[in-house]
């Protein structure tokens, strides 16, 4: 196992009527707050009205429409409302599009230049103001992680910058508030919590145990939740068990200790960069190809591992058969949450592979990934997406 320092910085207040928590929990930051939210779908769920009362003792300032893959001009937007009214805090209410966006702004409140700089060079990142998450659907973890990824469709680039100063300082967690998300965002959002998981289960150090079996656990908490949230929308123990799964999935403790570059995620951020996708559905549909892809003989045994403690496959057959059952298993769960299986399916074409694969592998410096992958592996598996 790998060094690695593990440091929780997120107060996470949990369950029901928890917002009720907020705003003694935010009032050491100071009174002026940004509140930052996407379309609208607070508005109809009474999220934004349990948010507002909390803050009758604060200014509120507020910047609405952050779209889904948050663009790099809502940062802009925000940054510049931060710097003429000194705000003292940015509050995001909504899923990782907006809680990303709110911390490239609450960075960019110190920032001098153009936002996107920092997309580009995490070292731009010096001061950030405090950030505070009402999350209302589960598959990021952004909630509780220093991670932001943000897109300029002008050059088609989706890129993930960090800081641990943009870690939220306080994190709302209500599954009654995921109750509302759709069959297809929710399906989507567990592509991703699973995915996530995969990036840092799939990894060349063979001795952390316990991430790995945090990991199995994850995963089938995924699996056991999944379609019942999705089938009773208002399943308080679905709800709330896949919400702590996303937020365990990605704040640092499956991936601790177990270093080198995430694939799926490079290969599907340029998905939506050119098209513009939902990214758990990028991935659903990536993730079973890249499985395939890299299995070999000196994977084999973890996929067989991933079988049999995640899927429960019991087996005397060759290693080989065991782990393709296991892809097969991922590929036809994921379809039957609902999830388009192929980029056809979505309107995409080989036009752009070349240049996808090539931003891919050099951004997500691929070489050094579970099972290293250049520009024509990374064309070779958006083909077998097709
Ligand atoms: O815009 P609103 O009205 O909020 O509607 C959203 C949006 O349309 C809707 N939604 C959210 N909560 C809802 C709801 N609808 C009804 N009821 C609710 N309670 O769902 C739609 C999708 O929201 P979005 O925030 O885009 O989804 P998600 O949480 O999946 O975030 C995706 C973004 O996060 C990035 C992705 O690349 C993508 O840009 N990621 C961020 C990561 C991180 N910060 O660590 C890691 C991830 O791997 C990922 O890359
Ligand atoms: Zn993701």
């Amino acid at each position: 196992m790998d060094n690695f320092l593990f440091n929780a910085y997120t107060k996470v207040w949990f369950g029901k009527g928890q917002v009720n928590k907020l705003a003694d929990s935010i009032k050491e930051f100071g009174n002026k707050v940004l509140l930052v939210y996407g379309g609208g779908s607070i508005k109809k769920n009474g999220i934004y009205d349990d948010v507002k009362s909390q803050l009758k003792c604060f200014e509120v300032f507020e910047l609405s429409g952050v779209e889904p893959n948050p663009k790099i001009e809502s940062v802009r937007e925000g940054v510049k409302i931060c710097k003429e009214n000194n705000i003292n805090m940015v509050l995001a209410v909504g899923g990782g599009s907006v809680i990303d966006c709110s911390k490239l702004i609450a960075a960019g409140y110190y920032y001098d230049g153009d936002p996107w700089d920092m997309v580009l060079d995490a070292g731009k990142i010096t001061e950030v103001l405090p950030v505070i998450a009402v999350l209302t659907m589960a598959a990021t973890g952004s909630e509780m992680n220093k991670n932001s990824v943000i897109s300029n469709m002008s050059t088609n680039e989706k890129y993930g910058t960090a800081s641990m100063k943009m870690i939220p300082k306080v994190a709302i967690l209500d599954p009654e508030y995921t109750f509302t998300v759709s069959a297809y965002q929710t399906a989507a959002g567990v592509a991703d919590i699973m995915s996530h998981v995969f990036e840092s289960y799939f990894k060349k150090t063979e001795d952390a145990y316990l991430q790995d079996k945090i990991s199995e656990g994850i995963l089938q908490t995924c699996i056991k939740y999944a379609k019942t949230a999705i089938e009773e929308p208002n399943n308080y123990e679905a709800r709330a068990n896949i919400m702590w799964a996303s937020t365990n999935a990605l704040n640092g403790l499956c991936g601790c200790g177990k270093g080198g570059s995430w694939s799926c995620h490079a290969i599907e951020h340029e998905l939506s960069a050119f098209y513009d996708i939902t990214h758990g559905v990028g991935l659903a549909i990536v993730t079973p190809s890249w499985m395939r892809y890299v299995l070999c003989e000196e994977t084999v045994d973890k996929f067989v591992e991933f079988a049999t403690n995640v899927w429960k496959i019991e087996s005397n057959e060759d290693k080989f058969v065991i782990a393709n059952m296991a892809i097969d298993k991922t590929q036809s769960f994921f379809k039957e949450l609902g999830i388009p299986t192929k980029l056809s399916e979505l309107g995409i074409d080989e036009t752009h592979f070349e240049k996808m694969a090539y931003k891919a592998a050099t951004h997500g410096n691929l070489k050094n990934a579970y099972k290293a992958l250049d520009v024509e592996d990374v064309v070779n598996i958006y083909k077998m997406s097709l």
